[in-house]
Order: C-alpha cells, then sequence, then structure tokens
C-alpha cells in the first residue's frame, strides 16, 4: 500500500485533516485501533472555538454543525461571592459553538465514507519506521496479517497513549507534564440544560459545571478526588452535590434525571517538544493534554491540524516545505498559550487539598476583580473564544 500522507489515529484530528488534505487532492489512509463503533461512542467535551467550526465548513463537514450547533455568546461564573456573566461577543466580538465531539467525529466519518477514500479500522501493532530517513513506512497487523504502508509523510494524530509520539527518539523529545490532585466526575442526562449557557461554578466543595449537547442533553461535571471511581456516585449522590456547588437560582431550575453516561477523568497538562521528528508530525492529544477547565482539548487539536494542513497544502501543491519546516514551532507557540490559559482557569476555579488560607484569600481576590474589571473579563474572553492562528 502506498499513499502520500498516513495519518494513524481516527479521532477528531486524524479524520478533521484527512478531510482537508482530501479537498485538496492530497491522498490519505487512515490507520485507526479501535472499531468505528467505538470511537463514535465515546463522549467528549462539545464547546468548538470559531477557528474549529471554520476549519469544519472548509474540510465540506460544516452543514449539521451549523444547523445543530447552538451559537455562545457568553458563559457564567460563580464564587461564593456571587455571579457573573463574562459577554464574549462584546468583549470579542466573537463567539463559541456548542456541538459535541461526537457529532463531529461523525461528521466527519460520514463525509470520510462518502470520498471513498481508505480508513482502516482494528489495525494492530502500527509501528512507525524509518522516519528520520527519506521514505517513512508503517507496519501493522490487519485482517488476521502483517501490512506495509508507504508514505511520503507520517501524521501521528493517535492520542495520548499512540505510538507515534514514542517513536521521537528519547534524546530529542522533551516532555513537560503538570498533574493536578483531582479529577472530573462527568455525568449525561436527557434533561433539559439548567440555563442557556455555560455555569462555571467556584464553590467552597470544590468546582462545578453545567453544560450542554442541544436542548434536551445535559453535561454536567464536580470536581472529585483522584481516589474515587463512577461507582461511589450514584445518579442521586451526583445531583445533590451538583445542587451544593451551584447558584440557589440555577438549583431551582435544574431538571434532574438518570445518567446515561457516567465518568471520571484526571486532570493533567502536558507538552511534548518537538512535535516533528524527520518524516513525522504529531497532532492533537498525541502532542499535548489540556485540563478540561478551558475547554481547550478538541480546540488545540483543531490549530495543529490548521498549521500542518496549510504547510502540507504549501509542500505537495506549492514546491514549499517551508511550512513543514516550521510547523513545531508555530503549533507549539500556540500551544503553550492555551496551556497557560487552561492552567490558569483550573487554578482560579478549583479547591486544591494543600491550600493555605493565604491562597484561598487571593483565589477569592482575583474572582471579584475578575467579576468587575473589564479588561481581565476580556483577557478571559479572548482566550475562550480562541486565540488567532
Ligand atoms: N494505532 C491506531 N490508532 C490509535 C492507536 C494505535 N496504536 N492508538 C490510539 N489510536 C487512536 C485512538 O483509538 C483514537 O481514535 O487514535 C485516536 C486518537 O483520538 P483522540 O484521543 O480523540 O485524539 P485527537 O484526535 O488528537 O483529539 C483531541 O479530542 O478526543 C479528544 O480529549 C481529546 O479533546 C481532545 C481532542
Ligand atoms: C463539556 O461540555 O463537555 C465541557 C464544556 C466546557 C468545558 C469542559 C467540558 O470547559
Amino acid at each position: 500500500m502506498r499513499t502520500q500522507v498516513a495519518i494513524v489515529g481516527g479521532g477528531p484530528s486524524g479524520m478533521l485533516l484527512s478531510m482537508l488534505l482530501h479537498k485538496q487532492g492530497i491522498d490519505t489512509i487512515v490507520l485507526e485501533r479501535r472499531t468505528r463503533d467505538y470511537v463514535l461512542a465515546r463522549v467528549r467535551a462539545g464547546v468548538l472555538e470559531t477557528g474549529f467550526a471554520d476549519l469544519m465548513r472548509e474540510a465540506g463537514v460544516g452543514e449539521r454543525m451549523d444547523r445543530e450547533g447552538i451559537i455562545h455568546e457568553g458563559a457564567s461564573f460563580a464564587h461564593p461571592g456571587g455571579q457573573f456573566r463574562i459577554d464574549f461577543e462584546k468583549l470579542t466580538g466573537r463567539h463559541v459553538m456548542v456541538y459535541g465531539q461526537t457529532e463531529v467525529n461523525r461528521d466527519l466519518f460520514e463525509a470520510r465514507e462518502a470520498t471513498g477514500a481508505t480508513t482502516l479500522f482494528e489495525c494492530k501493532g502500527v509501528k512507525p519506521r524509518d522516519i528520520d530517513g527519506e521514505q517513512p513506512f508503517l507496519t501493522f497487523l490487519h485482517g488476521g496479517k502483517m501490512n506495509r504502508l508507504d508514505c511520503d509523510f507520517i501524521v501521528g494524530c493517535d492520542g495520548f497513549h499512540g505510538p507515534c509520539r514514542q517513536a521521537i527518539p528519547e534524546e530529542v523529545r522533551t516532555e513537560y507534564e503538570k498533574t493536578y490532585p483531582f479529577g472530573w466526575l462527568g455525568i449525561l442526562s436527557e434533561t433539559p440544560p439548567i440555563a442557556e449557557e455555560l455555569i462555571y461554578a467556584a464553590s467552597e466543595r470544590g468546582f462545578a459545571l453545567c453544560s450542554m449537547r442541544n436542548e434536551n442533553l445535559s453535561r454536567y461535571y464536580i470536581q472529585c478526588r483522584l481516589s474515587d471511581s463512577p461507582e461511589d456516585w450514584d445518579d442521586d449522590t451526583f445531583w445533590e452535590e451538583l445542587i451544593r456547588r451551584i447558584p440557589e437560582t440555577a438549583a431551582e431550575t435544574l431538571v434532574t434525571g438518570p445518567s446515561i453516561e457516567k465518568s471520571i477523568a484526571p486532570l493533567r497538562s502536558f507538552v511534548c517538544e518537538p512535535m516533528r521528528w524527520g518524516k513525522m508530525f504529531l497532532c492533537g492529544d498525541a502532542a499535548h493534554i489540556v485540563p478540561p477547565t478551558g475547554a481547550k482539548g478538541l480546540n488545540t487539536a483543531a490549530s495543529d491540524v490548521h498549521y500542518l494542513y496549510h504547510a502540507m497544502v504549501q509542500h505537495f501543491i506549492e514546491s514549499d516545505s517551508q511550512g513543514l519546516e516550521e510547523y513545531s514551532a508555530r503549533a507549539l507557540a500556540r500551544i503553550w498559550k492555551t496551556q497557560r490559559f487552561s492552567w490558569w482557569m483550573t487554578n482560579l476555579l478549583h479547591r486544591f487539598p494543600e491550600q493555605t488560607e493565604f491562597d484561598l484569600k487571593v483565589q477569592q481576590a482575583e474572582l471579584a476583580f475578575l467579576a468587575e474589571n473589564e479588561a481581565a473579563q476580556r483577557a478571559l474572553a479572548e482566550n475562550y473564544v480562541g486565540l488567532p492562528y
């Protein structure tokens, strides 16, 4: 088998990149470890920056998103001192779109299938080879036999646990990591959302977030201990705790119901440098992870895809490799700013076990400042709607 760009991983990074390249006549093959149904069943985030939505449109996959996605012009922030709204549209002239990652992936899969391009599911033991030589290739098990895929470039869109990052020699790879001493317990319920906009709540009992997918599908999170497991939290216990952490006026409008999904995610910040080695490029979770507080996981993947897509077009169509040479540095420059924002939001809104009384006072003062200061609100809004590419 041979292709121009071999993409490892059929998550949002891999599928979006493949569709964009396809539109430009650049040939790709996607290798995915799981089944199609498994990938489509994963519940993840759902807040899209304008830049992400624009890429979906450019890939020709924006139609259902534009019909069903909900535009959010602001969000609410609650803390023991009160509740305030940050008006993204007024402060930045921009907004975000709420549209679940599950739907993003479904649209990308269906669009790719319609092109007839090859996506191989249930590929085992995918291994990038000769990435620092002239003719890279991948080997993998599929359909009961070993296969070889030759290509001009390999793109590792294979998530945090995938093999591509590990293929960069240890002596040239630097990994920066921070773990947080708590997790998020999230549930999905077929109930109407509590409010029209998201509510980020920094309560004395810990963080809570009220989010949504559509008018009858809500997503809620509460900060929990790392040692907790979803079985420790039956639905009633979850709702009771959520109610304790959100403003009373909001709690009065909360509609509860059975959860249809419940899971715990630890919070982590992670960056791998460089994001290119030889003929291999990393995109999305394969190279970096953010804590979910700033809603940036999917959006950082999109900025990588943006830089790499344009660099590939420049290479294949204009025979100019400068964009590929600069990819790692350009992607990382934006990644680190988004890392900073996600880390800052996490520090602002959570209770930390080791927090001193002094730390708490400073955190309260920062929230009070944000509540009353337009410049501080604008800084948050600029980051939340997405920094320019
Ligand atoms: N071989 C082939 N595919 C693999 C392998 C492997 N060895 N290992 C992992 N994969 C696949 C996974 O099964 C998954 O479908 O790579 C894909 C990676 O997808 P994501 O983890 O979703 O990462 P990414 O596409 O970069 O998306 C980033 O979306 O999923 C969220 O939390 C993530 O919000 C972040 C954003
Ligand atoms: C979500 O809806 O899943 C969501 C929204 C905002 C976040 C994180 C997750 O900051």
